[in-house]
């Protein structure tokens, strides 16, 4: 007898369709760059599209993403001055404190993130502090990873994103996040962050390219699965709120063993690699911008993310508006 079951019988229906993204799950990353004036806003060459903002600039970016429904934004601030020790991280006049009051000040209901790194506010570009040898000194950069916390919680981030992948970050910073009384800052943690090619147009964006050596002795082997999960177990027990996989497409395993495995709240990193990649590739004609976002964006809600950080937040708004 000719198959009772029919499966495509539904496929016209597209009320089973089982993942949906929408705005709500998206944070939108942007860059603040100090050396930028007035409204300026200035290209990022290798992500094209994508901007770093003034202090003033930044304000109707976060605006018109608000417009589309987007509430989450994950800050990168680029600094005037850089020092071996990442001074202005911690300033509380810093670019990034004062971005974050800002924005604070300017719009109600929207929930402000902060990386937390030396990357970008260090002269020779690591994510820790290091010695006159080039080694990173993991216990010591935890004091310093501690007082960016607490500066940035200061100046009103409702949660901070450690993503330098020190041993020891997450309880380092909710030790001194508990003891300033900030016991409400939440911690995001780049819990396994992978040591990838894809991150390359970010470092144009945020200037953190390191001078000397690569960041290979800190974020992880793109071979190792078990270890991710080990990473993101540590980060659970030193009390992180909210675990990351980084980057997306090419660890979707990574993203759904950590569902099946963890309870708590999983974000996603699409990264400027991905990217890039669909933008360039639609540029040239070769792909379908729009489609391939939206295709991107839901497979890597299907592995199990609940949250995507996605430089295409205000591209999905519009694109979900359209249909
Ligand atoms: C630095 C940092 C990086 C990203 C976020 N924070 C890059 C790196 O580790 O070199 C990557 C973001 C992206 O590629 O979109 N701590
Ligand atoms: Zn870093």
């Amino acid at each position: 007898m000719f198959p009772r079951v029919r499966l495509r019988r539904l496929r016209r229906l597209k009320i089973v369709r089982e993942t949906r993204i929408s705005v709500k799950d998206l944070i939108l990353p942007v860059f603040v760059d100090e050396t930028l004036e007035g409204r300026d806003k200035k290209k990022i060459e290798a992500m094209p599209g994508q901007f770093r903002f003034s202090l003033d600039s930044v304000v109707d970016e976060v605006s018109s993403a608000i417009d589309r429904g987007i509430s989450s934004f994950l800050l990168f601030g680029i600094p005037l001055k850089k020092d071996d020790v990442g001074s202005e991280a911690f300033n509380s006049e810093g670019i990034v404190q004062r971005a974050v009051r800002r924005l604070k000040d300017e719009f109600d209901d929207i929930i402000v993130i902060t990386d937390l790194c030396l990357c970008e506010y260090t002269t020779h570009g690591h994510c820790g502090l290091i010695d006159d040898r080039g080694e990173i000194l993991n216990d010591e950069t935890l004091d310093v990873l501690g007082k960016i916390a607490v500066s940035q919680a200061h100046a009103g981030a409702d949660i901070v994103a450690p993503s330098g992948m020190m041993d020891g970050m997450v309880s380092a910073i909710r030790n001194a996040l508990d003891d300033a009384g900030l016991k409400n800052t939440a911690i995001m943690s780049y819990s396994a962050k992978f040591h990838s090619s894809l991150y390359a147009p970010f470092r144009e964006a945020a200037e953190s390219a390191p001078v000397m050596g690569d960041r290979s002795t800190y974020q992880m082997d793109f071979a190792n699965a078990r270890e991710a999960l080990r990473e993101i177990q540590l980060d659970i027990e030193e009390g992180a709120d909210i675990v990351m996989v980084k980057p997306a497409l090419f660890y979707l395993d990574i993203i759904s063993a950590a569902r099946a495995r963890f309870d708590v709240p999983i974000a996603a990193y699409n990264v400027s690699g991905e990217y890039s990649m669909i933008m360039t590739a639609s540029e040239r004609g070769f792909i379908d911008k729009n489609a391939a976002i939206i295709e991107t964006l839901t497979a890597i809600k299907r592995a199990g993310a609940d949250i995507i950080i996605s430089y295409f937040a205000k591209d999905v708004a519009d694109i979900i508006e359209m249909r």
